[in-house]
Order: structure tokens, then C-alpha cells, then sequence
């Protein structure tokens, strides 16, 4: 049952009708319960709140289908905006962002030309730049791009999947760089032969991937909105003696906001992933995917206005 409200969603999350018509009559609804505004600007509010209440924020600017230079070239643009924005309004904030949306679909050059001028912006105003990552297709070139990039750059990080066979070996090869890593289970339907079918497995893992990712010494990021994984990173974080300056609980704007506060105030850094944008409906789909039980909690806030 579970894999079949799944899937719907999935499926639902690409419908370009609902989408057109989310972004017409929906965007009032959205703003400030599921993403921060509809544009960057209009975020700022739902940042400093966040900032004032101890959390740091990643913002990432809603996109789906990007299929043209001329909209990559706007996406880029948008991002060295935001970029300069958060350092003048001085928000404690990252960016995160997909490369898909500076045109990696469309030519490597041009996604690896629009991110050097991403990462220049970034270096220059010292804003922290992650990579998300998408589905399997996309995997390789991402991490490939990923460390081209981090050789010569310093505010640039990336995302690691644990629902991926292949993860751990990719942390592995990850480690020279010194990495910021996410680490992450996993958003995308992807068949056994790349990921693990049962989520048994993919919470194993990625409880293998915090440890080596600690134990790397690398500053690692637990993007989880799972009891047991935060609870297995606090234990094995205080066994090993290891400092709350070199991790980070990440969690999506909106969901589980009261863990958000609480584990700030025990002293831990929590990071908010706070999406913006008209494109917020593909984004909607996937986490109801992720969690049909978020459904009620929808509908409660949809009566709320
Ligand atoms: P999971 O879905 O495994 O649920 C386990 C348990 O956690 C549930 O049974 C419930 O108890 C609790 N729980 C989960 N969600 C909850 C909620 N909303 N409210 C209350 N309880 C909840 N994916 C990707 O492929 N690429 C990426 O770049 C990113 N980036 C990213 C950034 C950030 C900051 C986050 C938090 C997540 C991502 N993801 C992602 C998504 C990620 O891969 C994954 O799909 C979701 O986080 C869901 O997995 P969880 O580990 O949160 O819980």
C-alpha cells in the first residue's frame, strides 16, 4: 500500500497541468508552511525567523524541467543574486541547488560554465554552495563535477544517497577532498539493481555512512528527519567523543519544526532546507511521497489559509 501512495505521488509530482495550475492559484497557500516565499526576496522574513530562533537555513530556488540555455542562463543568474543577497542582508544561509537547473540535461559545458560563476559569486561572499543530488542517471556526472569543482574551490559541497549500493565507495573516493558532505536516504524511485529495495537496508547503510563519514573526519551533515538516525548520530557522536562543530542535523522547512528547536536547544547546529519559488508543486508531491502521513497534516493547514 505504502509503495503504491508512492508511486502515485511520484507520478503525480510530474503532472504539468497540476503543476500550472498549483502555481496559479496555489502560491498564497504554499508560502510560509512548506516553502519560504515565491521568490527570494519574499523569503527573508521566513529566514531571519528561522535565524532568530537559532536555526541556520540552506535556500534552494524550486525549478523542474529546465530544458533551455536561455532559462539555465536565468536560474545561474537568480543564484548569484541570492547569493549577494545573503551576504548583504547578512542570513546565516547556504545554497543549495540541482544542477539539472543550470543545464546539465542540455550540455556539460554549459552547466560546469554556469557553476564556475555560481562558486565565484560563492568564494567572493563566502556563501557555502551545495550540489543536491538527483536520480541515478545523474549521479556520476554530479560527483564528477562535484570534485572538479571542490579542487579549487572551498565554498562547494555535495549530497550523498543511502539508498544507493554505490554510496559508500563514492565516500571513499570523496575523502581526500575533505568534504562537507549531506548525507541523505534518498528521494527518487530507482530499481534494485542501483538501490537497496527494502528500507531496512537503506537506514543500515546510512547509519554505516554517518560512522564513516565522522569518522573521516569530515564535516557531515545528517539530513534526516528520523528519530533513530538522530538519536544514533548523538550517541555515536558522544561515545567517540566527537565535537558538535563537525556535524550538523539538516531537516525540510516545515516538517518535525519542534525537534528542529529542541535539538538546538541541547546545543546542537540544525540546518533549515528552505525551498522557494512558483515551481513548489513538483517539491509538494515528492514529500508527500516520501510520507503519506504528511497528507493530514496538509489538509490541517490547508483549512488554516
Ligand atoms: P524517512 O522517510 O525514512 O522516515 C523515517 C521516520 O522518520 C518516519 O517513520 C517518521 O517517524 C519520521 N519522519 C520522517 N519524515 C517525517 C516528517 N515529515 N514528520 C514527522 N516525522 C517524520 N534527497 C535526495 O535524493 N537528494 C537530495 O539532495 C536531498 N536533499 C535533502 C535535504 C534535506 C535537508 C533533507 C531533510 C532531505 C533531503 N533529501 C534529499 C530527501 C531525503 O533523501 C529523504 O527522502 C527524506 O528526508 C525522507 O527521509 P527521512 O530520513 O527524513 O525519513
Amino acid at each position: 500500500m505504502e509503495a503504491l501512495t508512492r508511486s502515485l505521488f511520484l507520478y503525480l509530482s510530474k503532472n504539468a497541468l497540476l503543476n500550472h495550475l498549483a502555481k496559479k492559484h496555489g502560491r498564497r497557500w504554499a508560502a510560509g508552511k512548506m516553502i519560504g516565499g515565491t521568490d527570494f526576496q519574499s523569503s527573508i522574513p521566513c529566514i531571519r525567523h528561522l535565524n532568530h530562533a537559532g536555526l541556520s537555513v540552506t535556500v534552494d530556488h524550486l525549478g523542474e524541467f529546465v530544458d533551455t540555455k536561455e532559462i539555465a542562463e536565468e536560474r545561474t543568474k537568480e543564484c548569484i543574486q541570492t547569493i549577494r543577497m545573503i551576504h548583504r542582508e547578512q542570513l546565516d544561509s547556504h545554497v543549495s541547488l540541482k544542477l539539472t537547473s543550470l543545464g546539465l540535461d542540455i550540455h556539460r559545458d554549459l552547466v560546469e560554465a554556469n557553476m564556475a560563476r555560481i562558486l565565484e559569486a560563492a568564494e567572493e561572499h563566502q556563501v557555502m554552495v551545495t550540489i543536491d543530488m538527483e536520480d541515478v542517471p545523474r549521479c556520476q556526472a554530479t560527483l564528477d563535477l562535484f570534485k572538479q569543482f571542490k579542487r579549487s574551490h572551498r565554498y562547494v559541497s555535495t549530497v550523498l544517497q543511502a539508498y544507493l549500493y554505490r554510496t559508500a565507495s563514492d565516500l571513499d573516493d570523496l575523502n581526500t577532498l575533505k568534504p562537507f558532505i549531506r548525507l541523505v536516504k534518498g528521494a527518487y524511485k530507482e530499481s534494485r539493481k542501483h538501490a537497496f529495495p527494502n528500507k531496512q537496508d537503506v537506514d543500515d547503510n546510512y547509519k554505516k555512512l554517518i560512522v564513516k563519514s565522522l569518522q573521516n573526519g569530515n564535516y557531515t551533515a545528517v539530513a534526516s528527519h528520523d528519530d533513530q538516525m538522530i538519536e544514533f548520530t548523538k550517541t555515536f557522536t558522544k561515545e567517540h567523543r566527537i565535537p558538535t562543530e563537525q556535524f550538523e542535523f539538516q531537516m525540510l522547512y516545515g516538517m518535525r519544526t519542534r525537534t528542529q528547536l529542541d535539538l538546538v536547544k541541547q546545543g546542537y547546529k540544525v540546518r533549515v532546507y528552505v525551498p522557494y519559488g512558483l515551481e513548489w508543486y513538483g517539491y509538494f508531491m515528492r514529500r508527500l511521497a516520501e510520507r503519506p502521513a504528511n497528507i493530514a497534516f496538509v489538509f490541517k493547514n490547508f483549512l488554516k489559509k
